[in-house]
């Protein structure tokens, strides 16, 4: 099966001062359609600096990536911007809903930024996916925590994603909230045939991906799991 993203040798070092930091330091990684990828390592292991390069939110020192395909190397940002359209969809630690917006004006910011009409069908049909369909109409600070990560997650859903990227989803709930989003992410890999990649630091959520990567010092100390393509 073919990867949706695909990273070679990438590297990002940060300069401070005369040293060097090196976030990232030689990774190879493929994500394909429908597996759930975790990325586990102690925090500064390069977990962030990973997935912001595999989502082309930032650039590599060194490497080559593709999107979908294409190589993104050298591409302009408004490039970037069509590349990643369509394909990546995000979810952050802490939500990022906007508070005076209902549950379905949050949703459907992803249509209004792509200056699209809504689509109350299918904000409602990606409500209902994450087992929010009577929220609807309630602000964020109506809803418990793991009701709003679920709500960022049906946002990220809203432009058809091929890949959810989750920078420490459940990194803001507490043990209880955090497995229902786990197993909604879950979910959506299997039924949806959507990639996630997520971060954590909760590795007995990790280790229930498809694939485990362990990141030490920005290199791979090890990866587990199986991969889909080969049964
Ligand atoms: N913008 C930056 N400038 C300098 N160093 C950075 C920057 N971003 C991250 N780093 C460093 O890179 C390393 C990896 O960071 P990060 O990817 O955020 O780790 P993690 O997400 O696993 O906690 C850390 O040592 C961090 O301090
Ligand atoms: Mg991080």
């Amino acid at each position: 099966m073919n990867a949706i993203i695909e990273g070679r040798g990438l590297k990002r070092h940060y300069r401070r001062g005369a040293e060097t930091v090196k976030a990232l330091d030689g990774v190879d990684i493929a994500i394909r359609p429908g597996e759930l990828v975790s990325i586990l390592g102690p925090s500064g292991s390069g977990k962030t600096t990973l997935i912001n390069l595999l989502s082309g939110l930032d650039a590599p020192t060194e490497g080559s990536l593709t999107i979908n395909g294409r190589a993104v190397g050298g591409m302009s940002e408004d490039e970037l911007v069509e590349v990643r359209r369509g394909v990546l969809g995000f979810v952050f630690q802490q939500f990022l809903l906007l508070p005076t917006l209902t549950v379905t004006e949050n949703v459907e910011l992803p249509l209004t930024f792509l200056g699209r009409r809504s689509e109350p069908a299918r904000t409602r049909e990606v409500l209902s996916w994450v087992g929010l369909g009577d929220r609807s109409g309630h602000l964020p600070s109506e809803l418990s925590g793991g009701q709003m990560q679920r709500v960022a997650i049906a946002r990220a859903l809203m432009v058809e994603p091929r890949v959810l990227v989750a920078d420490e989803p459940t990194g803001n709930l507490d043990s209880k909230a955090g497995r229902a989003v786990l197993e909604l992410l879950k979910r959506l890999a299997k039924e949806k045939n959507l990639a996630v990649i997520l971060t954590t630091h909760n590795t007995a959520f990790g280790y229930e991906a498809d694939r485990i990567i362990t990141l030490e010092d920005g290199r791979v100390r090890k990866e587990e799991g199986r991969r889909p393509d080969v049964v």
